[in-house]
């Protein structure tokens, strides 16, 4: 009797010690910030979008249940870091600097960053940005390259919604969003216009913590079967019409 405890307790010694993380369980536990149309956003109680869905027939593939945990953007890479979530998938474009935080799958689509204003704003191009009071989400490029803009005041919102909100309320001149994003806000506010030209061309692609190359591994290894048999661009193609 005193061994069979002795190994029961050896066992889950063993099972604590391990704390492979999540990624060992039968779970896929996605980090996002479900503010974002048509890629993450809510609908009823579901998150549903481009990504959710990718993530699923990843979770899928993999065998595993897809978890998604809606958080604040800022907080999706440490979450990763820390193996509260599996996969960072939030529409999340790929740069050096997160780079150096948590590694990123081969992209799944392109992506840009526009300039959403009012119909009547003189702004027509990013160089009108200089001097202007811009919205952004704090911790997206947007913001980064916000920060590079002349003398531009930049107020950082924790989602889009809020930002667009303070646009037309005229408490700024200008929103820096990803190109997607910010047609679904044009379409949902008359007030609002797109300025055509594009301020980058980005990539997005899933995070994963940086000694989880295993998995990593495995969503390059889903994402390619994924692009070959035409199901990303179909997932893609049921959110965004083309023009
Ligand atoms: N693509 C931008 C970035 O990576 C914005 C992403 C915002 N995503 C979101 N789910 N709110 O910084």
């Amino acid at each position: 009797m005193k061994k069979l405890l002795v190994s029961i307790l050896a066992v889950s010694a063993m099972m604590t010690l391990c704390a492979c993380g999540a990624s060992s369980s039968n779970k896929l536990v996605m980090a996002t910030n479900a503010a974002f149309p048509p890629y993450e956003y809510i609908e009823g109680k579901e998150i549903v979008g481009i990504d959710a869905e990718i993530a699923k027939l990843i979770a899928d593939d993999l065998g595993k249940e897809l978890i998604i945990e809606d958080m604040a953007f800022d907080s999706i890479i440490a979450a990763v870091q820390s193996g509260k979530a599996d996969i960072a998938m939030a529409g999340m474009t790929v740069t050096e600097d997160r780079k150096q935080n948590i590694n990123f799958s081969d992209p799944y689509t392109e992506a840009a960053q526009v300039i959403v204003v009012k119909n009547d704003s003189t702004v027509a191009s990013p160089d009108d940005l200089a001097g202007k009071r811009i919205g952004v989400q704090i911790g997206t490029t947007g913001d980064i390259y916000a920060e590079d803009i002349e003398n531009a005041e930049i107020e950082r919102y924790s989602k889009y919604f809020e930002a667009i909100n303070a646009l037309l309320q005229d408490k700024i001149d200008a929103v820096i969003v990803d190109r997607e994003p910010g047609k679904v806000f044009v379409s949902e506010n008359p007030e609002l216009k797109m300025i055509d030209e594009e301020f980058t061309v980005e990539e997005y692609a899933i995070g994963v913590a940086k000694e989880n190359t295993e998995l990593l591994d495995q969503i390059n290894a889903s994402l390619k079967k994924l692009k070959d048999s035409g199901k990303i661009d179909e997932i893609i193609g049921k959110y965004i019409k083309a023009e």
